[in-house]
């Protein structure tokens, strides 16, 4: 079977135990093959750990959760090194980032050097002790969720950072109709005396996942929806090109690494579309989980209550499409 096929039935798969959140599983998909890391927010209760863990089931490799507190050190993250007094050695014990999918859990709970160990691990794909660096596994893809609802003693991530993340996923309540089906199927789940989502029978290799991942990078993006997206990001930084109303609104446009996103994102999108070229829909539907949290508002802006999802509304509207 083709890598294409194979992704494809476990994104089936991965659909049949997680009702609706469909761009949660697309995005997960979209990181994995683009080989990155998404940022989650939403309310809780909302399936964020069910759908990593339903994923985890379903791909061959190591699976770790690891809960932010304002307790934890950036080595209950990275690992220690070990003192052997009778030899007088070192030894490195391997703290749980080195797993291949890590879900993050409220990461703004804890205080910032232990943000930035995380941060840092996601952007090297290493951990330095010392004089010496460990290479972390090469699938490595952090789901890291935070709640969008401010609360006291929690620690915002720094503007700089959250660049380190490819995507920003914003999750929604269920319809009617979803929490209907999500009664029936945990429901069936307890009869059944499992405790969440069955697991995936037939797990994908890291071997096929890799190959996806160079099939993507091999995936056309033509020169004017090249253009478009260059154009896009650079909108971000000279906004007044496209209106003095938009230049009022954004103080710090995106940087480089936005655009970079962007390519291997919306190449992951298309072949996970089963098409072998970037289109400007793939670009669009991309845009605002690429730029939500690359771009600083003005207080003007915030202070009329616009967002940043509102901004790129207005870019994608006046930023000519091919
Ligand atoms: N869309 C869904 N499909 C299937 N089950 C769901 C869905 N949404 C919620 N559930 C069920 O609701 C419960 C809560 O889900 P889960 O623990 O994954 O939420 P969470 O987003 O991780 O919450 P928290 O932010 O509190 O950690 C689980 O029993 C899960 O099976
Ligand atoms: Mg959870």
């Amino acid at each position: 079977m083709s890598s294409q096929a194979i992704v494809q039935r476990l994104l089936a798969d991965v659909r049949q135990r997680i009702i609706g959140q469909d761009r949660l599983i697309l995005r997960l998909f979209t990181a994995l093959l683009a080989d990155g890391h998404l940022l989650v927010e939403g309310a809780p209760g909302l399936a964020k750990t069910r759908a990593i863990q339903v994923l985890s089931s379903g791909i061959q490799g190591r699976f770790c959760r690891i809960q932010f507190t304002p307790d934890l050190l950036p080595a209950d993250l990275t690992g220690t090194e070990i003192f052997h007094p009778q030899q007088g050695t070192f030894t490195f014990r391997q703290g749980p980032l080195f797993h291949n999918l890590i879900l993050a859990d409220e990461i703004n709970r804890a205080p910032a050097k232990v943000q930035s160990a995380l941060l840092e691990a996601m952007a090297e794909r290493q951990i330095s002790v010392g004089s010496t660096s460990h290479p972390l596994p090469e699938l490595f893809l952090v789901m890291a969720t935070q709640n969008p609802i401010e609360q006291e003693g929690t620690h915002p991530l720094p503007e700089a950072q959250l660049d380190r993340f490819l995507l920003l996923v914003r999750i929604d309540y269920p319809t009617l109709a979803e929490e209907r089906a999500i009664l029936q199927l945990v429901r069936q789940e307890a009869r059944q005396q499992q405790k969440g989502a069955a697991p995936i029978a037939e797990p994908l290799s890291q071997t096929t996942l890799l190959a996806a991942r160079r099939e993507v990078l091999q995936v056309h993006l033509a020169e004017a929806v090249e253009e478009y997206l260059l154009q896009l990001v650079l909108a971000t930084r000279q906004p007044q090109r496209y209106g003095s109303d938009l230049a009022d609104l954004l103080q710090y446009g995106a940087s480089p690494r936005a655009s970079l996103a962007l390519d291997r994102c919306a190449r992951a999108n298309a072949w996970l579309m089963g098409r072998d070229f970037v289109t400007p829909d793939d670009i669009k539907a991309l845009l605002p989980e690429v730029l939500r949290h690359r771009i600083q508002l003005t207080y003007h802006a915030e202070a009329n209550g616009m967002t940043s999802d509102k901004v790129i509304e207005l870019l994608l509207q006046r930023v000519p499409a091919p």
